[in-house]
């Protein structure tokens, strides 16, 4: 169960490419669970909108697989499947011809708030919002929801954000980063902002550095030619570590309003200085463990895309003036770990002498697995034989802390879409957030592709290349290990 049932207005959410791989292994399990919950309102309607002209029982056919394949067996009940079933309706949709919109104009009601979920390639993006507004499918209470990517570059986010702005206003879109919508990640605000424990310490007169590390062990399997043309700076690091970094960073808004907490995060973006090429580190993943090398599941024998960056960046303001930032994140790594890691600075002065602490205080913030925070503090090693000092965890598991059962924590797209039926873009990123971010990454790309640079090798079951080591090392710094 979810901790509390928070009601939202009945809705129309129209799934656009509900046939595709995004909406079968999250949207609509998503959703499933939503209902699963009591979170969605008794007539709420899904409709399923795709070029495959299939009617409607096909599909509840394709959703109800879906939900068999990604969605914990016991949460699965013959009678829960069926009511949510009965709330799925299809219609055949094609974006980029007038065929299938006054079928859909015709299905959906008018006094009910309606959201229409763009879970398609950008490019797909233009014809969709064109045809919403010229088919008279934007009604008042309409709003739209796009995925990542959000363009490619500087340039191709500024002709999307422009393309959306024909057909809505900003307060009509919502751009998904769906880190945003994971629990921990909203808790590093209710962390920060809600106690007083922290927040003197936030800055950089006593944190030494920060690490965010996002960690897989996936390659890219199935998804080479997206990948290929990405790569982990444009596919992860200019947005989901982006926004940790801007929840980590930023000011206190002065009121936890969608506007207010995205201002502080654009002033946090306009503030990373731009990043030396020495001190990023590219790899991209050998052969190893039964599974291929990047450059043979890429299909592509030359590629230099790298599945694995490593970089430091500073924000020239006055809280973190000093403080670097260490941001990794690749695939085929040793674990599944994401995290924010808060280095302070040692004591001042050892009382202790030579056997004081070595390391200084470090709060982790847990994203994945196993959600929560763990703070290391100094104690003394329990037991005779004078004062030896040792750093031990106070862990704080969230689902352990939460109650005897534990607590069943939604996954970030269930938080999404309640999000957008309520109203509420504090979890989503605004046009000029997005390009913000664009504008800081573009360079660091630009930087390499000018001077030909190739990604290191690295072995899959790692932490990533060695020079990524280094790149705290020669700091006298080094990383946490991924995955002890
Ligand atoms: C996606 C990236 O946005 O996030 C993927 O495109 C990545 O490459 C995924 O695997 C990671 O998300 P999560 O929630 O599994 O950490």
């Amino acid at each position: 169960m979810v901790s509390r049932i928070i009601p939202v207005e009945n809705f129309d959410l129209v799934i656009i490419g509900a046939t595709g791989d995004l909406a079968r292994r999250k949207i609509l399990p998503a959703l499933y669970r939503l209902f699963h919950a009591g979170q969605m309102p008794e007539s709420a309607r899904i409709i399923g909108a795709a070029r495959s002209d299939m009617g409607r029982d096909a599909f509840r056919a394709v959703v109800q697989d879906a939900i068999r394949q990604h969605v914990p067996k016991d949460k699965i009940s013959a009678d829960m499947l069926a009511g949510f079933l009965s709330a799925i309706d299809y219609t055949p949709l094609d974006a980029t011809e007038d065929k299938g919109w006054q079928n859909l104009q015709a299905m959906l009601r008018a006094d009910v708030i309606r959201a229409f979920y763009f879970s398609v390639g950008p490019q797909l993006f233009a014809p969709i919002a064109g045809r919403l507004h010229d088919h008279g499918l934007v009604g008042d209470s309409a709003r739209i929801v796009v995925e990542k990517p959000f363009g490619r570059d500087l340039r191709s986010a500024r002709e999307l954000n422009a393309v959306l702005a024909g057909s809505f206003d900003e307060h009509r879109i919502y751009r998904i980063d769906h880190y945003l919508g994971k629990e921990t990640v909203q808790n590093l605000m209710a962390v920060r902002f809600g106690n007083m424990l922290f927040e003197p310490l936030w800055n950089a007169q006593y944190v030494d550095h920060i690490q965010i590390t996002v960690a897989e062990t996936v390659g890219i399997d199935g998804r080479g030619p997206y990948y290929d043309r990405s790569g982990a700076v444009r596919d992860m690091v200019q947005n989901h570590l982006m926004q940790l970094l801007c929840l980590t960073a930023m000011e206190p808004p002065s009121i936890f309003d969608p506007d207010a907490v995205r201002d502080e995060k654009l002033k946090v973006i306009r503030a990373l200085d731009p990043v030396a090429p020495a001190e990023i580190v590219r790899g991209q993943y050998r052969a190893g463990g039964g599974a291929a090398c990047y450059r043979d599941e890429a299909e592509n024998p030359s590629s230099t895309t790298e599945s694995f960056v490593a970089l430091k960046c500073h924000l020239s303001n006055w809280r973190w003036k000093g403080t670097p930032f260490y941001l990794r994140t690749g695939k085929r790594l040793r674990a599944r770990v994401s995290e924010i890691a808060v280095v302070f600075k040692d004591p001042p002065h050892s009382i202790f002498g030579p056997r004081g602490p070595r390391r200084g205080n470090v709060l982790v913030i847990r994203l994945q697995p196993d959600e929560g925070m763990d703070l290391r503090v100094t104690i003394k090693e329990p037991g005779p034989g004078g004062m030896r000092l040792i750093d031990v965890p106070l862990d704080m598991s969230f689902a352990e802390a939460l109650g005897p059962k534990g607590i069943d924590i939604p996954d970030a797209y269930e938080r999404l879409i309640m999000d957008v039926i309520r109203g509420n873009q504090t979890l989503f990123m605004r046009g000029d957030e997005v390009e913000a971010a664009w504008a800081w990454t573009d360079p660091i790309i630009a930087a390499w592709e000018a001077r030909g640079d190739a990604p290191v090798a690295y072995d899959p079951g790692g932490a990533g290349p060695d020079d990524s080591l280094m790149l705290l090392h020669r700091d006298g710094r080094r990383w946490r290990e991924i995955g002890k």
